[in-house]
Parts: C-alpha cells; sequence; structure tokens
C-alpha cells in the first residue's frame, strides 16, 4: 500500500484525478469503478476539467459504480444514477450505455448481484476502482461485518450510514435501508485501488483501515490485502497516523510518483 499526505484537500483531490487521468491517458479502454459521496465531487469536477480543457478522453473508458440504493428510480436526485450523471457523466464524452450501476429498482433482488458480477467480468474485469470511506469503515456499502470474500449483493445499511447519508433525503426518513454493493472480494479484484479520504472526522476510521488490524468490522481495512492500493489523504483526514514520516520518504522516493509530485 502506497499513502499519500498532501497538504490540502484540493491538493489531494487533484492528485487523485491526476492519477485518473494518467491511467485513461495510457489505456483509453479503462474500466474504472467509481465511488459516489461528497468526497468524490471534487474529483469528477476535475475529470471534467481535463476533458474540457486539456481533451481527456472518456470515448471508450467503462465504468461500473460500487452500489446503489434500493428502491430509489434512477430519476431521484438521490439515485447514485443521478450523482452520476449530474457530476460526472452528463459532462463528458462518455458513452451512457459504458456506465453501469446495480439495478436498484430490479424485481430480481437476489438476482441482481450475480447479473452485475457477470457485467464487470464480461467488460474485462476493473482495471482501477476509485474508493471513498464511510464513516463506520464501509467502502461501498459494506458495512461492519461483511465478508472480506463478499461479492455484490443487497446489504442492510448501518445506523451511522443512515445517519450520515440520511442529510440528503426529504424527509431524512426516506431513506433506503438497503443497497447493493459490490462486495470486498469484487472490489480487491481490481487491478488497482486508488482511496481518497479527507477530512477531521474520517482520520480515526482512516487510522484503523491503514494501520490497524485488517477486520471486517472495518472493512476498508481489507485493501491491506491489494498489491496495488493508494490511499490519498489531506493533512487533516491523515493526522491520526502514526507513521507519517515514513509514508512521506516512500512518496518522495518513490520513482513512479515522479511526474505527479
Ligand atoms: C457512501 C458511499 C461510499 C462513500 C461514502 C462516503 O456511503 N456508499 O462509497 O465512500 O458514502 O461519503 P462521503 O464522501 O460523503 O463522506
Amino acid at each position: 500500500m502506497q499513502v499519500i499526505i498532501q497538504p490540502d484537500t484540493q491538493s489531494a483531490v487533484k492528485l487523485t484525478a491526476a492519477v485518473l487521468a494518467d491511467a485513461l491517458r495510457r489505456n483509453p479502454e479503462m474500466t474504472f469503478g467509481l465511488a459516489t459521496g461528497a468526497t468524490m465531487e471534487g474529483v469528477y469536477a476535475e475529470l471534467v476539467r481535463m476533458y474540457r480543457e486539456e481533451k481527456l478522453d472518456f470515448s471508450s473508458a467503462k465504468t461500473f459504480n460500487l452500489d446503489e440504493y434500493i428502491g430509489l428510480p434512477v430519476e431521484d436526485k438521490n439515485s447514485y444514477r443521478s450523482y452520476m450523471d449530474k457530476h460526472l457523466f452528463d459532462h463528458i464524452n462518455i458513452k451512457k450505455s459504458n456506465t453501469h450501476l446495480p439495478n436498484g429498482m430490479t424485481p430480481d433482488i437476489p438476482g441482481e448481484g450475480s447479473r452485475y458480477e457477470a457485467a464487470i467480468k464480461a467488460a474485462g474485469g476493473l482495471d482501477l476502482q476509485l474508493l471513498g470511506i464511510g464513516q463506520d469503515g464501509h467502502i461501498g456499502f459494506n458495512e461492519p461485518l461483511s465478508s472480506l470474500r463478499s461479492r455484490t449483493r443487497d446489504k442492510l445499511l448501518a445506523p451511522q450510514t443512515l445517519q450520515q447519508n440520511s442529510i440528503y433525503f426529504d424527509p431524512p426518513e426516506s431513506m433506503p435501508r438497503r443497497a447493493f454493493t459490490m462486495g470486498i472480494g469484487t472490489i480487491l479484484d481490481a487491478r488497482k485501488i486508488v482511496m481518497l479520504v479527507t477530512g477531521e472526522s474520517k482520520s480515526d476510521i482512516i487510522a484503523q483501515a491503514i494501520e490497524g488490524p485488517v477486520s471486517s468490522m472495518v472493512t476498508a481495512s481489507a485493501i491491506q490485502f491489494h498489491n496495488d492500493a493508494t490511499v490519498i489523504l489531506d493533512q487533516a483526514a491523515a493526522s491520526k497516523l502514526k507513521a507519517q514520516d515514513y509514508y512521506h520518504w516512500c512518496f518522495e522516493n518513490e520513482p513512479y510518483w515522479d511526474k505527479f509530485r
């Protein structure tokens, strides 16, 4: 794992977008795994800017989102399909038919997970999975105690997640209590993982995920098993990490990062 600490949120967001853009320039047929949440809004805004100003080309790219609420029509402003259209897909030259999210309105809830897994497989697997982290340590909607080998399936959301995300719903109680999410096993199968975490409120949980034991109680800790995972943090999110000097030293001395410094 590589841990990169940037002085402020904007630099962490820009570095994350730069890593995604670099991957896309090297391989225009990239298959991205994408994430939602407030943290990612700046990343998508930066990718849109690069499309407009630097001709970053998404015409052959494919995307699979981590998760989607169950029972929320795609037109609902809180569906993750709406989020992705609003923040990214409507503003770049990606083919909508190449963008995928679990179908939150499917009549076949038990079958949706394997359908989504088959679609990812048919696309050749995920080249790069973008991740945030929830307040309870989840990635996607893999709540505490999710199996570290889990695949895409429907999941009951934890109270902390309902509290964190219900602010977007009016009334807050209308937030769905279940969602489809890629599993930890699905995420770990991605060839590369890039996690972005910003803000003081995430400092405790990200310290547990990076420096604590691997545990299904903090499902983000599973990325310790991945052989190409990069975690990009702002200073506020990194403030509880014990080995900050070591992470800075690795970033300064690893040639791969030369072009991003
Ligand atoms: C939701 C998503 C996660 C995301 C998390 C963090 O729970 N399912 O994929 O990481 O929100 O969101 P925020 O960036 O708003 O803190």
